[in-house]
């Protein structure tokens, strides 16, 4: 059933080259927060080929004056309808002139140009990709019109002292009546998603740059004035990134200042228009009275992420929209590289793969399941998923994993070589990365076209008077919607073989894998295949996808045993953990039939022995001592009850703590708490601040009273927010009777910090089971909650639906109804945050039969709601197939 407006959807295969492109743009904007009026004169190209006339984007914009050629255009002249304006007798190297009107402090949609904050503090500034520009001027708004950029920016001294553009800065001064201008020209052509304007009072810290080719930079972070402290982290992670991207991928900045701006009120994470990047605050401040560890390595992360797409993204653009894991999958993939290099590289390989089984898995295995690379879409902002973004950047790794270090940097240079300057695609990628090492990678070219998540089946069998392993491997993906059948994959499977005393084995095989030793990567590239290992001297134990090396899942049927030694003896952190994961849930689904199982005290059994290591690695053992979410869980039933798994995956844990024991879990924590102090940001601080939570939360499940009890104290005492939020978590979460005390606390404290706030909300907002709903709806009489601001939205309305199962997925299916309402309500203001955060109903025909009718219904009604966006239609349209 379909009651959503049916709009044509955009197709790969209808893709034309551009009939009209802009070889030159000036922009003279003269900013307002009521009234901003932008001036564009246009150097046009016609493709001689195409005789259609020229047609620009143009969404909401009152049209003050136009002309062309220097002849201003009768009405006969232009048509200007539903977002795209005619104009005719235009011929290549045409120049037309439009002047427009915007409104910024009516734009809630925070798509185009928009006021952040308040009209008497706030500031300007936009954000085009993915379709934003043609909310600010005429243009035609597709990623593969590259054009250069001079931006001239008008405004009151006094209410807008700092005015900003993308590009080199090309004059400032005076104007009559107060004003001032301020002139910026991008020598590299680029799409006009990369366009950006920031205006208004802000404050920034700085630093030069020298680049290995000998350009000066200055590196400039601004911010609003109370925060500006909170920035210094950022300058570092930026400096960071710029070596790295110089040793790593040999890729230099090109321009000679690169602008980074704070904003409170975003859409999303970051975005890297050329020149000024601007983030998300929360990306971007840090500081440890506001910040957690895992948001310091997440700053590092998305600077080095947005810093990155210079080359891959900007320097090399997308052809089209749906080449958009071109930029972002691989822009993942090396900030990926990056963090590994920073930090701990299994830890990193273990926060990834965990997010991409909470993400993206459940994406792939619903109705919203697409391709990396989609073949249509209606509404192009519903596309910036897991599987573009997480998939995209696996897709890139199995790829770089093929060609090895050397040979993918050789790829890449090719790459860059052949593509500089271009928008280009998937298919232009691959071709670089094969022809440099001379290797057809087309096979690859499926994982992006293809929906679904594949399962790799294996299955060993040990010939004992031969001394031979047949390992036999096959591959299913189940259908998705419009993709009844699925073709196979090349999956490479990186494996090692165990000796049943835990020792590795040296590996023999025909020649058909690479890799040396005891580690080699075979790839199956058919249904089926089997694959023969010599001289093995006893039956092995396989560790198979070793470093997680292809997105798919594994099924392989392990005693609990083989885990358990696979747990303890893999010298490679991520194996290990993947092990204990891949242990926990067999010991939940064996769980889930009795009151206990094999498996289960094979995995408490396994830990508890880890735990008592001295050689243990603080993080990784907090990660070994996290089974998987109950999201992931969810994922492996037909037919899912969140309460119930909520309860049996938090018995597995129960049982943890019992099998570790109230002393040594008492005894870990004092330890891990002796050190307090000064909150330090070196990787063994946070280590123990990421135990000391693992230990508390098990020793809540067993003494509550004692738990409690330190926890308290650990909120009051703690020195930053790591510590303070995991105290208040415990709290919140076993509803201890000091919780109200230290909310209060805590929401008086940060009343004027708007991140340490959304924290205040999300850590309610978490509360399992039953008793979520009401939390919420009280959260939301809050005076500081607003949807209006997505952060502070996505904070209560967000967590709750999409992070907190036993908790939106309610017995009476209550919360189905009530998320549907705010939807509406958030949809008129903010479309792109509501189409998001519908996207919590994924799943919802897995549900048993109770809540799925009950989803089901708030979702018919949703769909019958009239004047809905494109934007939240499609997404209630594609969750109701
Ligand atoms: N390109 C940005 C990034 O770094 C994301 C911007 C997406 N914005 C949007 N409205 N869809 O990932
Ligand atoms: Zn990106």
């Amino acid at each position: 059933m379909t009651l959503v407006s049916e709009t044509t959807p955009i197709r790969l295969r209808d893709y034309r080259p551009p009939a009209w492109s802009v070889e030159a743009i000036e922009l003279e904007i003269d900013l307002g927060i009521d009234s901003t009026e932008v001036s564009s004169r246009l150097t046009l190209r016609n493709d001689p080929q195409q005789s259609t006339p020229l047609r620009l984007d143009g969404e909401g914009l009152e049209l003050l004056a136009i002309s062309l050629d220097g002849r201003k255009l009768e009405a006969h002249g232009y048509r200007y309808e539903q977002g795209v304006l005619e104009v005719h007798g235009a011929h290549d190297g045409s120049v037309l002139e439009t002047r427009v009107r915007v409104r910024p402090a009516a734009n809630t949609a925070l798509e185009g140009l928009y006021l952040s904050g308040s009209r008497e503090h706030g500031f300007l500034l936009t954000q085009c990709e993915a379709e934003g520009f043609r909310h600010i001027s005429f243009f035609p708004d597709r990623p593969d019109v590259l054009a250069r950029y001079t931006v001239t920016l008008r405004a009151d001294r006094e209410r807008f002292p700092v005015l900003l553009a993308g590009g080199n800065p090309a004059g400032s001064g005076d104007l009559p009546d107060g004003r001032h201008w301020a002139r910026f020209i991008d020598p590299h052509p680029k799409p006009c998603y990369l366009f950006a304007l920031v205006a208004g009072r802000l404050e920034n810290i700085q630093r030069d740059y020298l680049t290995t080719d000998g350009r000066k930079v200055k590196l400039v972070i601004w911010s609003e004035a109370n925060v500006i402290d909170c920035c210094h982290y950022a300058l570092d992670a930026l400096e960071r990134s710029m070596r790295w991207d110089e040793r790593s991928y040999g890729r230099s900045f090109d321009l000679d200042v690169f602008h980074v701006v704070a904003t409170h009120d975003f859409n999303m994470g970051a975005m890297e228009n050329k020149g000024l990047n601007i983030f998300n605050a929360k990306y971007l401040l840090a500081d440890p009275d506001t910040s957690t560890d895992d948001e310091y390595r997440a700053v590092e992360a998305v600077v080095a992420h947005e810093y990155f797409h210079n080359w891959t993204g900007n320097r090399v653009t997308c052809r089209d929209w749906f080449q958009l894991s071109l930029k972002e999958g691989l822009t993942v993939f090396r900030e990926q590289q990056f963090s590994a290099d920073m930090n701990s590289a299994s830890l990193k390989r273990i926060e990834d793969v965990a997010l991409l089984r909470r993400t993206q898995f459940p994406e792939d295995a619903g109705p919203l399941a697409h391709p990396v690379r989609p073949a249509e879409y209606r509404e192009i902002n519903n596309f910036y998923t897991a599987t573009v973004y997480e998939k995209g950047s696996e897709l890139v790794r199995m790829v770089a994993g093929r060609l090895g270090q050397e040979g993918f940097r050789r790829g890449m240079d090719l790459y860059f070589e052949r593509h500089d300057g271009q928008a280009a695609t998937i298919e232009d990628f691959l071709s670089a990365l094969g022809d440099a090492n001379h290797i057809d990678l087309a096979a690859y070219l499926t994982w992006y076209s293809q929906a679904g998540t594949p399962r790799l089946h294996a299955k060993g069998e040990y010939d004992a008077a031969r001394h031979e392993y047949t390992l036999s491997l096959s591959q299913q993906t189940r259908p998705t919607p419009g993709e009844p059948d699925k073709k196979p994959l090349p999956i490479p499977v990186k494996l090692s073989l165990f000796g049943r005393d835990g020792q590795l084995l040296p590996l023999h095989t025909d020649g058909e894998a690479q890799g040396d030793g005891a580690e080699k990567v075979i790839v199956l590239d058919r249904a089926t295949q089997r694959f023969v290992f010599k001289q093995v001297a006893s039956s092995p134990v396989p560790s198979l996808l070793r470093g997680f090396s292809a997105p798919v899942v594994l099924e392989y049927n392990y005693t609990p045993d083989e885990l358990a030694l696979l747990l303890t003896h893999d010298a490679d952190g991520f194996n290990r953990w993947e092990a204990g994961q891949q242990l926990a849930m067999l010991a939940f689904d064996t769980l889930r039939d009795g009151d206990d199982s094999v498996a289960c005290r094979a995995w408490c059994k396994a830990l508890a022995a880890l735990f008592e290591q001295d050689a243990m690695d603080n993080a990784l053992l907090a990660d070994l001592l996290t089974p998987p979410g109950e999201i992931e869980f969810a994922d492996r039933q037909s037919e899912v009850d969140p309460a119930r798994i909520h309860a049996q995956r938090e018995t597995m844990q129960h049982r943890l703590a019992e099998q570790i024991g109230i002393d040594a879990l008492l005894a870990r924590y004092r330890a891990l708490a002796a050190d307090a102090g000064e909150p330090r940001l070196d990787a063994g601080s946070q280590a123990r601040r990421r135990l000391k939570r693992c230990v508390l939360e098990l020793l809540a499940l067993i003494d509550a009273e004692q738990a409690n009890t330190l926890a308290a104290r650990q909120y009051s005492t703690a020195s930053g927010m790591t510590d303070r939020l995991a105290a208040l978590s415990v709290l919140v979460r076993r509803r201890a009777p000091q919780a109200a005390s230290a909310l209060a606390h805590f929401r008086e404290r940060y009343a004027d910090n708007p991140l340490a706030l959304d924290k205040w909300f999300t850590v309610q907002a978490q509360v399992p089971d039953e008793p979520a709903l009401a939390v919420v709806r009280k959260l939301e009489s809050d005076p500081a909650f607003t949807l209006k601001n997505p952060n502070r939205a996505r904070s209560l309305l967000g967590a709750f639906a999409s992070t907190n199962p036993s908790g939106f997925h309610r017995a009476d299916g209550a919360a189905y109804p009530y998320l549907a309402e705010r939807l509406v309500q958030l949809d008129a203001l903010n479309p792109q945050i509501a189409a998001r955060l519908a996207t919590a109903f994924n799943g919802w025909q897995r549900l048993e039969p109770l809540r799925r009718h009950a989803a089901q219904q708030a979702l018919e009604s949703l769909a019958r709601h009239e004047g809905l966006s494109p934007n939240l239609s499609e997404i209630v349209g594609n969750v109701l197939k």
